[in-house]
């Protein structure tokens, strides 16, 4: 049986469509990425919330407004407690980023020897109490801001 040019070039043209159809429907498959915060689950927000009044009210505010000036360092050098509200830039980071920085203090991203009152949770809350206290932080937010951060959450995990 003698094979023809066009059979082959056919053959080879089926094969790549397949391969590219194939890539195309488990693209679509992957699942989207899920992020660690579950803002949506009354009981882990709720639990969070407990974690948020005995841990973090203290600086952050009961309402989640921060201290005052929180934006000035004072003449210690310090910085005062951000608000956690939509007016703060919690919302500005990923979820890694806020469970780094609440595990380690932000030591984990300033350095060693950065001076800062936030302490670091590692040893006082378990992981699952972490993201139960962010959880808690992103419910609060207005729709609007959830968004961003779900949109912002999409793009991190790309990198
Ligand atoms: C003793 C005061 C204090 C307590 C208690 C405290 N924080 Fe903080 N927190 C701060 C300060 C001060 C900063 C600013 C960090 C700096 O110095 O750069 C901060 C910053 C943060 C940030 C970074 C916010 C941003 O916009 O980048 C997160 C997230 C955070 N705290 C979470 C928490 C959580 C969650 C708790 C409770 C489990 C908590 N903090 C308890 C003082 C505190």
């Amino acid at each position: 049986m003698k094979v023809k040019v066009w059979q082959v070039v056919t053959l080879v043209l089926g094969l790549a469509l397949t391969a590219a159809g194939a890539v195309l429907f488990f693209q679509a498959q992957a699942p989207a990425h899920v992020s660690p915060l579950t803002p949506e689950n009354r009981d882990v927000v709720r639990a969070g919330q407990r974690i948020y009044i005995e841990h973090c009210a203290s600086c952050h505010g009961a309402e989640l407004e921060g201290q005052p000036n929180w934006q000035a360092r004072r003449p210690d050098g310090l910085l005062p407690a951000p608000p956690h509200d939509a007016s703060g830039h919690t919302w500005h980071h990923p979820s890694d980023h806020l469970i780094r920085l609440t595990k380690y203090g932000p030591q984990a991203f300033a350095g060693p020897d950065y001076k800062s009152e936030m302490p670091a949770y590692e040893g006082t809350l378990s992981d699952a109490e972490i993201v139960a206290v962010l959880s808690y932080i992103k419910s609060t937010w207005p729709p609007e801001i959830r968004r961003r951060h779900d949109d912002l959450e999409a793009r991190a995990a790309r990198h």
